[in-house]
């Protein structure tokens, strides 16, 4: 089978494809990440990633490629993992790659081939790209139609892994989607999604088989479900700071209730990254262009809540300063859009950083894994390379993102080198009382 498109998803996708014994081929048009990837460098941080990427290039399962001739020559089985980033100036996604892909494609094929896209798409994507091949592949036969023996069948099998879990949620996902034309399991697709997948099938992953709409519609459903859980609790945060409440006890509360659920009710600064906030735009643009755009408004309202979160932290932060930023030494630790993750696109963490530095404030950043992103983002912020560097004469600390190093850190030993002792828990992942009883100043979102 061939990958195409090597970022977080797609080179997830090809080494673990390989792991679990299958012939893989990863395509880019980037040339240095497909360089970096057949050295077995991984161009992004992803625990377990590199240990897999490294044993199948050694056993020779896995290769990379720029060549997309050599991709339709090697395989009959693509999937498709290219981006769909929010289009400029626009909440629509952007489509054109993953169309790119099945254009080339239906150009160079011979034989049957099956396409399956992974990427995240707006409904409908998969029926066009299906009409796309049949024109391309069509012309190629001089318009005679009953030729069959090129052809592309489309079908959509949507991700869901998590940046931080790709490896497991890709070898062990919850549950494999999978839409095809006309959404019947006897859909000849169907087979060879089972040989596939059969080892996480064997461990009783449900397997889902639906019509193409609904698989594209399962995706992004999902992921704007996950952005209102968080942007929930994060309103019923602005409640708690207005009325004195405390939203960390309420999420232990509420979500003890098992129709709620604890997961995603982290309150704190909000989502980022490169999926809920543009899915749900995404999402919204879409429902407007079918007609459906009342639907959906209440994403706009899940959006600013999110988006509020950061501005909040930031009036905290001049607040706890007296009023006035210009000047001061302000410590952000982390940079990441979450923890495990050197992904600063979207970041909350970069953001409120940027922000209080545009403020007027010196601001250090240090993140474990995400320096390099993140400077080059944000270049007129302060790098600090380690955590007691960055902690050197601070005014104020922010927890930005919650990685366990600073869940992790002795309040005591903190102490030393600040110049005074203030923290922000933007994450609300630190323990109160102990920073407290240390002499801290503890400030942190929705603990009124
Ligand atoms: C998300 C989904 O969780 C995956 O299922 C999906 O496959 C992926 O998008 C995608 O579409 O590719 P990911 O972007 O890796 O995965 O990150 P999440 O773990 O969902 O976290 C998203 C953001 O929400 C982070 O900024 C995180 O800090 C924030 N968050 C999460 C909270 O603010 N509170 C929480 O309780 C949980």
């Amino acid at each position: 089978m061939t990958v195409f498109g090597t970022g977080y998803l797609g080179a997830t996708h090809a080494a673990c494809m390989a792991e679990l014994g299958h012939e893989v081929l990863g395509v880019d048009v980037d040339h240095a990440k497909i360089a970096a990837l057949q050295e077995g460098k991984v161009p992004f941080y992803e625990p377990g990633l590199p240990e897999i990427l490294q044993r199948n290039l050694e056993n020779g399962r896995l290769r990379f490629t720029t060549d997309y001739a050599e991709a339709a020559e090697f395989a009959t089985v693509h999937f498709v993992g290219v981006g769909t980033p929010q289009r400029k100036g626009s909440y629509a996604a952007d489509t054109t790659y993953v169309e790119a892909v099945v254009r080339d494609l239906a150009g160079l094929v011979s034989g049957e081939h099956l396409v399956i896209g992974k990427s995240t798409v707006p409904v409908g994507t998969a029926h066009r790209l299906q009409t796309l091949a049949d024109g391309v592949v069509g012309e190629r036969r001089g318009g005679i139609a009953e030729k069959r023996e090129d052809n592309i069948t489309v079908v959509w099998n949507p991700e869901f892994l998590r940046e931080g879990h790709a490896v497991a949620d890709t070898l062990r996902p919850d549950r494999i989607v999978l839409g095809v034309d006309d959404g019947s399991e006897d859909n000849a697709a169907v087979e060879t999604v089972r040989e596939i997948y059969a080892s996480a099938l064997e461990a009783e992953t449900p397997l889902l088989v639906m019509d193409l709409p609904t698989a594209e519609l399962v995706k992004v459903s999902a992921n704007a479900f996950l952005a209102t859980k968080i942007s929930f609790i994060n309103a019923v945060s602005e409640v708690c700071e207005a009325a004195g409440g405390d939203v960390t006890a309420l999420a232990d509360a509420i979500g003890l209730d098992e129709r709620i659920g604890r997961k995603f009710l982290g309150a704190g600064l909000g989502f980022g990254g490169g999926c809920l906030p543009k899915d749900i735009r995404a999402f919204m643009a879409r429902a407007g262009e079918l007609g459906a755009d009342q639907a959906l408004t209440f994403l706009r309202e899940v959006d600013a809540i999110n988006m509020r979160r950061r501005e909040k932290l930031v009036e905290i932060a001049k607040e706890a300063l007296g009023g006035n930023v210009i000047g001061r030494n302000i410590t952000v630790l982390g940079a990441a859009f979450k923890p495990n993750s050197d992904d600063v696109r979207d970041s909350p963490a970069l953001n409120v950083a940027g922000s209080l530095n545009l403020a007027g404030a010196a601001v250090t950043v240090f993140d474990p894994e995400a320096m390099d992103n993140a400077s080059k983002l944000f270049p007129t912020l302060t790098y600090a390379g380690t955590v007691e560097e960055a902690l050197e004469g601070t005014e104020l600390v922010i927890v930005a993102t919650e990685w366990k190093q600073f869940q992790e850190l002795d309040p005591e030993a903190a102490r030393g080198p600040v110049a005074a002792p203030v923290v922000i828990d933007g994450r609300n992942c630190l323990d109160r009382g102990d920073w407290e009883r240390a002499g801290w100043r503890y400030l942190a979102l929705g603990r009124g």
